[in-house]
């Protein structure tokens, strides 16, 4: 039979995107809209600007999408889109258009849950062979997220841990702006990664002692990412006017460092406290902006390898474009539930707070 085709619309938060899916698992098209430059002046997301930025750039982006899958409107079985949570104008716009052009075509519409999307994007990702099994633990660290989430089955998750303050990419943000990075092409923070690897003050002798900054809650589910911001904004103000590169390039160091401490430390409590309650995780997904630094992809595998020297705990990672948001994962998850029938109705209304 004919693979299930959705077309589906994601712009929870500063990115417009919209993807071609079907039921084979092929991602026939996957057109991100970055609008990065716009909100580098209100250092976070504008939402009336976000807002404005969706209303202009989804049709073209809608165009761009039926294109690059080379298929016709008509030939598409199902329309997705994030029904939260995110920002509740920016989550209009793709719910409006999602709506109306379903029942315009008279297509099924589902509307999903952006972080249940991100957690069940490596079942649409990895090759076959290494699927990770149900149970896996997901952790998702973005700019918008900092969570570990267990995912039992593709409609039941739990949040492990959350943060108690700021994300992780934010604190990458404000680290790298308290230390005068320019972000660059890809950033703040793979500007602060990228500042960390400075060749010319490698000598080690050359690298002031900076004190280690602790990770927060520790034996706590939980993560604090302004505690560590304010760690270096206090280790800042204290040192004196002029500081170095080389003593910049330590605090980098140590920033990063401190930030893989604590996923480490939080990770391995998740996988600690799911053992007590009996739930084996052979499989560790790790999603979101912040995934693509290597130095935490490195620590963790080797914290993973510690934990669980004789059982290797396998350690997943989507392909960058779709560890960052998607509508890729939306068309994904709603797959599903298109496939049982158990479509929603268009009067459905958004959630800009949702529970997972
Ligand atoms: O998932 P994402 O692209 O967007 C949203 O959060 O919406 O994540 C962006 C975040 C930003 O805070 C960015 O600075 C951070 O991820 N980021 C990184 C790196 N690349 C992006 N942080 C650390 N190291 C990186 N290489
Ligand atoms: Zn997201």
């Amino acid at each position: 039979t004919r693979p299930f085709t959705v077309l589906a619309f994601e712009s929870s938060a500063d990115d417009t995107c919209v993807a071609v899916v079907n039921s084979s698992r092929q991602i026939l098209s996957n057109i991100v809209v970055k609008q990065h430059n716009l909100h580098e002046g209100f250092g976070g997301i504008h939402p009336s600007v976000a807002i404005e930025a969706h209303q202009r750039n989804l049709p073209g982006a809608v165009r761009q999408a039926l294109d690059g899958a080379r298929i016709d409107v008509n030939n598409v079985d199902g329309i997705a889109f994030t029904r939260g949570p995110g920002i509740g104008g920016c989550l209009s716009v793709s719910s409006n258009a999602a709506k109306s052009l379903a029942a315009a075509l008279n297509k099924p519409l589902v509307g999903v849950h952006h972080m249940q999307a991100h957690a069940l994007t490596p079942l649409l990702t990895t090759p076959i062979p290494n699927l990770p099994r149900f149970p896996f633990l997901t952790l998702l660290i973005s700019g918008g997220h900092t969570l570990l989430l267990l995912a039992t089955s593709h409609t039941e998750f739990r949040i492990l841990a959350t943060t108690a303050d700021a994300s992780i990419g934010r604190a990458f943000d404000k680290a790298a702006r308290l230390l005068g990075l320019s972000w660059g092409k890809r950033g703040p923070g793979a500007a602060l990664e990228d500042f960390c690897r400075e060749d010319d003050v490698l000598d080690p002798a050359d690298l002031p002692q900076i004190p280690s900054f602790p990770v927060p809650m520790p034996g706590r589910l939980a993560f604090s990412f302004a505690c560590l911001h304010s760690s270096v904004e206090r280790y800042i103000a204290s040192s004196s006017p002029d500081i170095s590169r080389a003593h910049k390039v330590a605090i980098a160091r140590e920033f990063q460092d401190a930030a893989a401490r604590q996923l480490c430390a939080k990770l391995v409590l998740g996988l600690e406290k799911s053992a007590l309650r009996g739930i084996k995780i052979q499989d560790v997904v790790v999603s979101g902006g912040v995934a693509s630094n290597f130095y935490i992809r490195t620590r963790l595998r080797e914290c993973l390898d510690k934990y669980s020297p004789d059982e290797p705990i396998a350690l997943l990672f989507p392909p960058l474009e779709l560890c960052t948001d998607n509508a890729a994962m939306i068309a994904w998850a709603s797959m599903h539930r298109f496939l049982t029938g158990d479509h929603d109705d268009p009067t459905i209304d958004l959630r800009a707070k949702w529970s997972i």
